[in-house]
């Protein structure tokens, strides 16, 4: 009787999660809609503080880590209230124009906090900074220094300058910097999961795309400071690493150089360390650390890298490979140097290699210039032939300077972006709900990340796949694999039973 009623509150509790969890669409998913916080750090008396913002990607939340250990050690602690903060900065994104607008209203308003507090500086760090410059100092009289991302070194002497009464901006953008020797302090980390950097810039020119302008050339970080900070981290109890670049495939590095153009004219093939061949060093570390990385480019994704995901059980089953379009005409104006047979090529591969159960998720741009309703409507039918795991989509956003921005007409009007838009994300829901059914009534081994946030007494973690698996509590804890067997889900959730601890973590 008491299993029975037992049972009867779990049925009931999952339901009530069901109900509660709905609210995870993938749009609320959106990677630039999340803003990180700098944490709450022990204080003594007269330590100066520290409030940062972050927003926009992975590869930002990452640097600003990189940022709070150099200014550490510069005696900053690191503080979760801006009103107590000597100095706030705001790690910013310039990728589409609603991601700059959140930070000019930001700035309004610490505007008005300045106002109060004698003294406190604000910096503007990241993308948005690298692509506006001093004219970010001219247009907003709050700001006291304006910082790009390869000039973080040099943040010491610019607190130290505007201190002095003297506002400052580094914007320059290195061919070398990695900040390969500089170990991030992790913030906001759940102690299971964290992401290291393992190269920085793009040297692709998509068309619509601001990266290469404020990040700069793409640049390798030396291999082995990356399997010392992986190794680190599984060390103090992390089991999951993600590996972050903006074409992770493109990695290359070498004793000489860590650029793959210079790379490809002179360096003796022996010496030179791949994306695979990291990737496998990492997985070698132990079996216990899942490895993970982020983000695929289709014309750089090669088969030796899907055999290394496939060989290693600890390299998740899971490519992130945006495509953009399904249009090869959009694709060619997007510069994106692939079509859309190129692109169905590579999910086969995938399919082959990895195999039908690999979690596939894209970037998709509705309203590129000149995109007619045909072209539209083949974004919609390549959605169809893969059915993607999840998605992250947008409506094409224009951004200064850009080739799109001088070449082409941003022509497609706003209504009809947001309703293809909209016919995108309608589209993905329903193939996020049958690829989830997919998983139900199957075993899968979950990377426990902490309490669900709706309850604490069921646990949340990710299976494989990269979907969010939740089951109820019982005895088992944060960093635990777990073998959960899967009876139900939503569009966003994997919901099931815990079985057992899975056998090869005991
Ligand atoms: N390096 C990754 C993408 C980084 S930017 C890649 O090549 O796939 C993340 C996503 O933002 C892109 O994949 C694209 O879908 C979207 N994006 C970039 N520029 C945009 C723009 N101008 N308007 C709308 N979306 C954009
Ligand atoms: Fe931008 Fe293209 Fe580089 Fe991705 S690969 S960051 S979309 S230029
Ligand atoms: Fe934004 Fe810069 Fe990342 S533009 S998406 S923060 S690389």
């Amino acid at each position: 009787m008491a299993d029975l009623s037992f049972d009867y509150y779990l049925c009931a509790m999952s339901k009530a999660l069901i109900e509660d969890l709905s609210f995870l669409t993938e749009v609320s998913r959106q990677p630039e809609q999340e803003i990180k916080v700098s944490e709450e750090q022990n204080s003594m008396p007269g330590q100066k503080k520290l409030y940062m913002e972050s927003y926009g990607c992975q590869m930002n939340f990452a640097d600003s880590e990189i940022v709070t250990s150099i200014l550490q050690k510069e005696g900053f602690v690191t503080t979760s209230n801006s009103l107590e903060a000597d100095l706030i900065l705001l790690n910013t994104c310039a990728i589409r124009e609603n991601a700059e607008q959140k930070i000019r209203n930001r700035l309004k308003q610490l505007n008005h906090q300045k106002a109060q507090k004698p003294g406190m500086l604000i910096g503007v760090l990241g993308c948005m900074a690298e692509r506006l410059k001093a004219q970010l100092l001219n247009e907003e009289r709050s700001v006291d220094m304006v910082v790009g991302p390869d000039a973080y070194r040099d943040l010491p002497r610019l607190v130290a300058e505007a201190q002095g009464g003297h506002k400052g901006v580094n914007v320059f953008l290195s061919r070398e910097e990695t900040y390969a020797d500089i170990t991030p302090v992790r913030l906001g980390s759940n102690g299971v999961s964290a992401f290291i950097s393992i190269m920085r810039g793009c040297d692709n020119m998509c068309s619509f795309c601001v990266v290469p302008f404020t990040r700069g050339r793409e640049r390798s970080r030396d291999p082995h400071s990356v399997v010392a900070e992986a190794k680190d981290l599984f060390e103090k109890g992390f089991r999951e690493v993600t590996l972050l670049g903006q074409n992770v495939d493109s990695y290359k590095w070498s004793p000489e150089t860590n650029t793959k153009l210079t790379i490809e004219k002179s360096v003796e093939a022996s010496l030179i360390v791949n994306f695979a061949q990291l990737l496998e060093q990492v997985a070698l570390i132990d079996p216990r650390l899942r490895v993970r990385f982020s983000t695929s480019h289709p014309k750089d994704i090669t088969d030796e890298v899907l055999l290394t995901i496939a060989r290693y059980p600890n390299i998740c089953n899971y490519i992130h490979l945006p495509a953009q379009s399904g249009s090869s005409s959009v694709l060619e104006r997007m510069n994106r140097t692939y079509s859309r047979e190129w692109y169905l090529h590579k999910i086969k591969a995938i399919r082959e290699i990895v195999g039908e159960d690999a979690g596939i998720s894209t970037d998709s741009i509705a309203g590129f210039c000149g995109e007619t309703e045909e072209e539209h409507l083949e974004t919609l039918s390549l959605m169809e032939e893969v059915k993607y795991d999840f998605a992250y989509m947008f409506a094409y956003s224009e951004r200064p300077g850009t080739p799109a921005a001088k070449k082409y007409t941003d022509d497609v009007p706003e209504n009809i972006k947001k309703r293809r838009l909209q016919e995108i994300i309608q589209l993905q829901k329903e193939h996020s709900g049958y690829r989830n059914q997919l998983a139900v009534g199957k075993v899968h081994q979950v990377l426990v990340e902490g309490d669900s946030k709706r309850s604490d007494l069921f646990l949340t973690g990710r299976n494989s796949e990269n979907k969010v698996v939740v089951f109820p509590k019982e005895g088992y804890r944060k960093g635990d694999y777990v073998d959960v067997l899967v009876e139900q889900c939503t569009t966003a959730t994997l919901i099931g039973k815990a079985l057992s601890h899975s056998s090869f973590a005991i």
